[in-house]
């Protein structure tokens, strides 16, 4: 029998004019962006084939808050440690600072292990090196005092419950992290070109809140001098003012972020930011650690790239922030984790005996099988069965609800 012409390509193509596509006004759009740059051409990246330019209306060419013709009358985010001002900032100004929020020996610590690996991936020949600078990725592999930041716990960030709280009101509960990772830009590197993180994840704008969230460490002072952040304060609300698809009219300037060691900055997904010209005679780091909701596709795919030892000593808080926990239907495994409430510590979508299957080259997939497969096969010890089967238990014992340690090798071959 032919195939039915409606299903052939040329069939396909010859009906498919442009006015008939579905939803591509919207997504083929190119907004907010394509308006926002003919509205405000100082935004233009600069070329990275030739060195930066200086003088000139460049986003990347201007200065801090405080000594900015525009900037400097309006009241900035200021250094705070009190969670409601740090609230009413991120409202209004899509940022807030943190005053302290690493204390004076995590700061310390922090730097020291960054600059210390960083110089060891250029030693190894794995440095990750742009136009913006060396980028150091993956740090939770690369120091407990990075992971400690993921789990924002005290020991590692003495602010970690007011971050905490403040991601559980943007986010919601169950978020996972994104990507953690340094940028250490040199006197000469490129800036960003301005951009909002939550972007190249979604086509729509959210407007009632983000659905991204950033944690930016600072560990050492930062000016318009060695290239503090760039961002255009409240950009967040004209964005949200704009929606899905809508067009940006003239923007306020950037700004160069200015904050002392120690300093953590939090800001909205929605925010327009970059990384910015570093014009003094010294590499500068800050470190991002970037949030999603938990049903997002995280920049990071933690489960290929976490470490066995990270994991061995990973708290439920870790292991769940890297996405090891299917939620509703995100992330499954072979369908196991479906229906997972995605909160931190529930087994139902506890996906860990898989990955420490993986690792001692114990997983078993469930592959073609029929009524008549050899017994081999139909015998054999599927890890998605041992997943289900020790869920089973943790229901019935009334542990469910609660990730227990479980160790691949022991969790298969306990299968009886
Ligand atoms: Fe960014």
């Amino acid at each position: 029998m032919p195939v039915p012409q409606e299903f052939t390509r040329d069939y396909v193509e010859a009906n498919s004019p442009a006015d008939a596509l579905l939803y591509t006004d919207f997504l083929n759009s190119g907004e907010p962006w394509k308006s926002m740059h003919a509205n405000n051409p100082w935004l233009q990246a600069p070329d990275p084939s030739k060195p930066l330019e200086f003088g000139g209306d460049h986003y990347w060419d201007t200065t801090v808050g405080r000594k900015h013709p525009y900037w400097s009358q309006y009241t900035l985010p200021r250094l705070t440690k009190d969670i409601n001002q740090l609230r009413a900032d991120l409202r209004e100004w899509g940022f807030c600072l943190i005053e302290d929020g690493l204390s004076g020996e995590q700061c310390r610590r922090f730097l020291e292990r960054l600059v210390d690996q960083a110089e060891g991936e250029r030693a190894a020949g794995v440095a990750y090196d742009t136009p913006t600078g060396q980028i150091i990725n993956t740090l939770v592999n690369k120091g407990r005092c990075f992971s400690a930041c993921i789990e924002q716990d005290p020991e590692g960030v003495q602010a970690g419950p007011v971050i905490e709280q403040i991601m559980n009101e943007t986010l919601g509960q169950g978020w996972i992290s994104h990507s953690f990772l340094a940028i250490g830009a040199d006197p000469g590197c490129h800036p960003q070109g301005l951009h909002i993180d939550q972007a190249p994840l979604l086509p729509w704008m959210t407007s009632e809140a983000p659905a991204l969230f950033n944690t930016m460490y600072i560990p050492q002072d930062v000016d318009e001098v060695n290239g503090g952040t760039l961002v255009i304060p409240g950009s967040h609300r004209v964005l949200m003012d704009a929606g899905s698809g809508g067009k940006i009219g003239q923007l306020p300037p950037t700004i160069n972020l200015e904050a002392p060691a120690g300093t953590i900055m939090l800001f909205d997904g929605r925010l327009l930011h970059g990384t910015g010209a570093n014009r003094s005679d010294k590499r500068r780091y800050v470190a991002v650690s970037s949030t999603v909701k938990p049903w997002m596709r995280s920049q990071e795919n933690w489960v290929m790239s976490v470490s066995p030892e990270v994991l061995a000593r990973a708290s439920d808080k870790l292991k769940h922030r890297m996405g090891l926990q299917a939620v509703t239907y995100g992330a499954t495994v072979e369908g196991f984790g479906l229906g997972g409430r995605g909160q931190v510590g529930d087994v139902t979508g506890d996906l860990v005996p898989f990955r420490e299957a993986y690792d001692a080259g114990e997983y078993e997939r469930v592959g073609e099988l029929s009524a008549g497969s050899p017994e081999s096969d139909l015998r054999k010890v599927y890890t998605v069965h041992a997943a289900l089967e020790r869920l089973r238990v943790a229901r019935e014992s009334g542990q469910e609800g609660k990730v227990g340690k479980s160790g691949g090798k022991r969790h298969v071959s306990s299968f009886p």
